[in-house]
């Protein structure tokens, strides 16, 4: 087959699916599920490489790995073992052939005409489905480790900005050019191959501040927002893409809107919640779970000991994996196809267990959203 690659087609993931689905953070050990029980998610390559297979031939529509350099500790250290994301695309593009794989770039840490190249390089082994999450950072242990200093908060999109206009550059540019701009000063730049096809990778961002949020609506084809998943109405969802859109096309730009969820699907409603209060509340880590929010300046000096332990409850069960879809087929798929109903256009999942679960996911609720109009068979 050969391929378009036009800008179109890339965001279109190649397919005409209303709902694009994905699968989030299996670059990452134990992915999306600060979970103790054993069969957690190890992200070794060969069940990176099975889960891609497999989700490539079932027609999941994407992977987005996350960009993480350090583990957060707890006792089963959540995200201590991590894949580069561009590599992992690359090799993960070479073994398929029509789903689109995220690589996660942090601008402060990657050079960007490394990273312009090593992006085309991964594009071009995909044949224009390599898709970029460009991120800023927000651990300061991370760039502790690497030795940077981090900008400040609105600084540091400022920085993206120049950066990201330096990489798309080199993917345009035809001859020789220069940047001479307040944090980059890059003299008779040469780059070559450009991107696939004509084209460029579609890229994506998941800013929460305005300034994020501004951010990806000057530069991104695609918006992700943890927010308007099925966590409340399907009207304030509608309300919240809608407002979403709305502040693109101030910027004269279209933007496709994602969330992200955690699927725990079984044939009863009561195994499906009994697994899901096993893995995620009964087996939580809960030391990596207080690390995390230590992080987000939650502490028990911060909040009163019952405010402290209902936060800790809602990020281990909500927050870190997203909504939790849990049910029957029919109920995952109705709630699912609620997301697309109210204006998303996509969602990367996860499971505690991608290869054990996603078979059963793709079997049951894969038919039941084509059903429901949502996807095609
Ligand atoms: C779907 C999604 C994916 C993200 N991926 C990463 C990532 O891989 N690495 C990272 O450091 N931050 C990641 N983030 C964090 C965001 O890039 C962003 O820093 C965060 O939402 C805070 O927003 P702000 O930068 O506007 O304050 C992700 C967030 C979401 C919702």
């Amino acid at each position: 087959m050969v391929r378009t690659a036009s800008m179109r087609d890339r965001i279109a993931m190649y397919n005409a699916n209303a709902l694009q689905i994905g699968l989030f953070g299996a670059n990452c050990s134990s992915g999306r599920s600060a979970t103790m029980v054993p069969e957690r998610w190890e992200a070794s390559w060969p069940d990176c490489l099975r889960l891609a297979r497999l989700a490539d031939t079932a027609g999941i529509d994407f992977m987005l790995p996350i960009a993480r350099w350090k583990g957060y500790g707890g006792d089963t250290d959540f995200h201590g073992a991590t894949f580069e994301t561009i590599t992992w695309a690359a090799g993960l593009l070479a073994a398929t052939a029509r789903i689109t794989v995220f690589g996660t770039v942090h601008a402060p840490l990657f050079h960007p005409l490394i990273a312009a190249k090593a992006l085309v390089t991964a594009d071009h082994i995909g044949e224009g489905r390599l898709g970029v999450n460009l991120v800023v950072g927000w651990n300061e242990g991370e760039f502790e480790m690497f030795g940077i200093a981090q900008r400040d908060h609105d600084t540091r999109y400022d920085f993206a900005q120049e950066w990201l206009d330096a990489v798309k550059r080199a993917w345009t540019e035809p001859g020789e050019f220069d940047v001479d701009g307040r944090f980059l000063a890059l003299k008779k730049v040469r780059a070559f191959p450009k991107p696939f096809g004509g084209a460029r990778p579609v890229i994506m961002n998941a800013g929460s501040s305005p300034v994020g949020q501004a951010f990806a609506m000057r530069n991104c084809d695609a918006f992700f927002t943890a927010t308007a998943g099925s966590r409340t109405s399907l009207e304030e969802n509608a309300r919240r893409v809608a407002e979403i859109k709305a502040k693109a096309r101030a910027f004269e730009r279209d933007i496709e809107v994602y969330t992200v969820g955690q699927v725990v699907c079984r044939p009863s409603q009561q195994e499906a919640d009994n697994y899901y209060r096993y893995a995620i509340i009964d087996n939580a880590d809960w030391s990596a779970i207080e690390r995390m929010l230590e992080l987000r300046n939650i502490t028990p000096r911060n909040f009163s000991p019952d405010e402290y332990v209902a936060k800790r409850q809602y990020f281990a069960g909500n927050a870190i994996g997203g909504y939790p879809f849990v049910g029957t087929p029919d109920k995952v798929a109705q709630e699912l196809a609620g997301v697309s109903k109210a204006g998303l256009r996509g969602i990367a999942l996860s499971f505690v267990n991608y290869l054990n679960e996603l078979p059963y996911f793709c079997d049951e609720v894969l038919p039941r959203l084509a059903r429901l109009g949502v996807r095609h068979a």
